[in-house]
């Protein structure tokens, strides 16, 4: 091998090993520190620093990194949500997006829900400095949104009073009893007939793909895995009865997007 070779493989090598630290540190490392200290438990401890701290939410969020690490499926993933929208009827209807998300997903979803009729969209996210970061996405729809600080798993929006929510990765953060709950808060906000969008994590197909990923989940985010079988969203949805479900799935089984509709 040429020295340059080498140099390039330590390269290659030095910089893969420093995102996967940073992302680590701005993760999971973070919980753990924090579940070692007692009594700083919040209704927030299981939300990621680059969630909450603007200096990383603006580091992060770029189109090509947020792709990236959805494998490239992202475009894909917000597509279907989005043909969805276009194809619905929501005149004098609302929407309700429920924790917000890295990318152009917020601006694209709210534009076809406009396009398609809806006279109010909601943003409702458990951190303040992420509605600030989504509004700064969103100036040319200003006032026909709204941005609500709210916890997904108790929310305070009356009973039935959104026609659509799109949840879009939130769950596979949530540890488990929470992913339920915030299951049965969006069901309980939606009127009957509405429908909400679930994108997510699956279980691969491919075993290769499945192994990697079941080591993605352990090294990052632990509380993920859980999808792939006890919190599966759709068999979750089935238990509480109340809906029908449908799944596309997305690279191999990797992703889904869960399309449900209150009865
Ligand atoms: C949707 S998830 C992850 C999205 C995905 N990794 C991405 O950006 O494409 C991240 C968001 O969920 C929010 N969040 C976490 N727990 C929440 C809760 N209980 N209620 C509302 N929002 C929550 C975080 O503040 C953050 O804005």
């Amino acid at each position: 091998m040429k020295s340059w070779e080498v140099y390039s493989v330590f390269a290659l090598f030095f910089l893969l090993t420093s995102i996967g630290l940073f992302f680590f540190i701005a993760t999971r490392g973070t919980l753990l520190v924090r579940a070692l200290s007692p009594g700083s438990a919040s209704e927030k401890s299981h939300v990621y620093p680059i969630y909450s701290n603007m200096w990383l939410i603006k580091l992060v969020d770029f189109q090509p990194i947020i792709a990236a690490i959805l494998l490239f499926q992202y475009r894909g993933l917000v597509s279907k949500i989005v043909s969805e929208l276009e194809h619905s009827d929501l005149r004098n209807k609302k929407v309700l997006i429920t924790s917000c998300a890295f990318g152009n997903v917020i601006p694209r979803v709210v534009q076809a829900s406009l396009d398609a009729g809806a006279e109010r969209i909601l943003i409702a996210d458990i951190i303040q400095n992420e509605l600030i970061h989504a509004s700064s996405k969103l100036g040319k729809f200003s006032g026909k949104v709204d941005f609500i600080e709210d916890n997904a798993t108790a929310m305070k929006q009356a009973d039935g009073v959104v026609d659509v929510n799109v949840i879009f990765f939130l769950l596979h953060e949530l540890p488990h009893h929470l992913k339920m709950k915030a299951l049965s808060e969006a069901g309980r906000m939606l009127s009957p007939g509405g429908k909400l969008f679930l994108a997510e994590f699956h279980r691969p197909e491919l075993r290769v793909l499945r192994a990697l990923s079941w080591t993605y989940f352990k090294v990052f985010e632990p509380l993920g895995l859980a999808l792939w079988d006890t919190h599966d969203p759709v068999l979750c949805l089935e238990k509480m009865e109340g809906w029908t479900c449908e799944r596309t799935t997305y690279l191999f089984g990797n992703f889904q997007i869960v399309v449900a509709t209150k009865q």
